[in-house]
């Protein structure tokens, strides 16, 4: 299997487009089984994630074709509601396709997604949202068994305003009757384009982006066309890249907004960050400052997707920064690694990382622990001395489109060996 060589010291500097917000594409594209007809997706990041979506997509029986970044869903003949374990497991996200495939069939069959590399991951407010909209669950070998005849809008008040039981729920509730409300639903921008589609698709959405969102679907979902948001996770590695490698960059169609909750951070560290429209322009061209504190949190709190990239840049600041993860158990795997290289980090209770920032880090070989957590290695490798190989890289090609080539042409000097 290949890895990431990458050759530390080489300032970047040039542009970047942004790709499409992975987070964003998934549940779009699940949501294509939910609408009837063509539905035309733009700005889909080429990704394993998104191959694993189009694959469900195909296997219930809709026509799927690519043309660049463009995703054309045709589900006029989708008829098959199971799904292959072998398909749900080739993405964690794959449970997103419960509330869609509800929606269209009124039944599915699919299997848990189970835990992964950053924590366990379960699914109890999804299932238990889903049971009050009318669905029958049962989990039986591996499978969940669903079925309902007819869903029936109610209010659903999550316990944690989670990401994906938000999008299941609205996933759902298109194919119920009358409207459904989620009290103290995520408010990630993801939710807000999710709704975007679905509102073109026909249904009514008030409230998405906040905590309370009311859905009213319409007789018949039609399928539209959308474009994708830009990937405020992508952005925030771009402007940790440049904070340890020094350089000046511009990122091309960002979204300003949705990338508020890390500026403070990157602000912190002393990154001068101009905003031009849709472009940012990140410069830095000395060592990193501390961070002092990071705290993730659900949005518009710091993103814990961006948490291990920040590491990066704080494991070689000056002075001590403290990270402390809040939003799942298991997510501090790039530690070890990052202290290969010669990071100073401590982590106390499991989910507070003290980093005393170090003049310099050096290459090393380490592995890709899971998609942001690989990303924050090739960061830091970067802007360490000497040469870093970074294994499991499958990690990265979940969420990062065209990662080393982007960087490549910044000036890094990286190779896929
Ligand atoms: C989504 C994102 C992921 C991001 C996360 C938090 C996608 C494809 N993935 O994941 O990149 O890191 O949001 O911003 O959009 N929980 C439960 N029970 C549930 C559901 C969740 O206890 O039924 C817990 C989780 O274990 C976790 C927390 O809630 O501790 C947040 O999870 P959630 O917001 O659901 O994340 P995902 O949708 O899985």
């Amino acid at each position: 299997m290949a890895n990431l060589i990458i050759n530390g010291g080489n300032s970047l500097s040039g542009s970047v487009k942004l790709q499409g917000s992975k987070n964003s594409a998934l549940p779009i594209l699940a949501a294509c089984a939910a609408v009837d007809g063509v539905s035309v997706i733009h700005n889909c990041p080429d990704l394993t994630d998104v191959t694993a979506a189009i694959n469900i997509l195909t296997c219930i029986g809709c026509k799927v074709s690519r043309e660049g970044s463009t995703v054309i869903v045709d589900s006029t003949s989708a008829n098959e509601f199971r799904v292959p374990e072998k398909l749900m497991h080739e993405m964690r996200s794959s449970i997103i396709f419960l509330g869609a495939l509800l929606a269209r069939f009124g039944r599915c069959r699919v299997t848990a997604p189970g835990g992964c590399e950053i924590g366990l991951r379960p699914i109890d407010l999804h299932l238990s949202s889903l049971r009050s909209l009318g669905a029958e669950i049962k989990e039986q070998g591996g499978f969940l068994e669903c079925r309902a005849e007819k869903m029936k809008g109610c209010t659903v008040t999550l316990a944690f305003p989670s990401v994906g039981a938000t999008e299941n729920i609205m996933l759902a509730s298109i194919g119920a009757d009358g409207e459904t409300v989620i009290n103290n639903a995520a408010r990630e921008p993801e939710i807000e384009d999710l709704a975007a589609f679905l509102s073109k698709c026909g249904a009514k959405i008030e409230g998405a982006g906040q905590s309370v969102i009311r859905i009213s679907p319409p007789k018949t979902l039609n399928a539209a066309e959308h474009k994708v948001i830009p990937d405020r996770i992508v952005a925030s590695t771009y402007i940790a890249a440049v904070a340890c490698a020094t350089g000046k960059v511009a990122i091309k169609e960002i979204n300003v907004e949705h990338i508020a909750p890390v500026l403070p951070a990157f602000e912190a560290a002393g990154i001068s960050m101009e905003f031009k429209g849709n472009e940012l322009l990140v410069s830095s061209f000395s060592r990193p400052e501390r961070i002092k504190l990071i705290r993730t949190m659900p949005y518009p709190g710091f993103p814990t997707d961006s948490q291990a990239i920040l590491m990066a840049v704080a494991a070689k600041a000056r002075g001590t920064s403290v990270i402390t993860e809040k939003i799942f158990e298991n997510r501090f795997r790039h530690v070890p690694e990052l202290i290969k290289m010669g990071a100073d980090i401590r982590v106390e209770d499991g989910s507070v990382a003290v980093v005393e920032g170090v003049e310099n880090l050096h290459g090393a070989t380490v592995s890709a622990t899971d998609l942001r957590g690989g990303c924050a290695l090739a960061i830091a490798a970067l802007g360490a001395n000497g040469k870093t190989v970074i294994e499991d890289i499958y990690h990265i090609d979940r969420g990062c489109e065209g990662f080393e080539k982007n960087l490549c042409e910044l000036g890094a000097d990286i190779i896929r060996a």
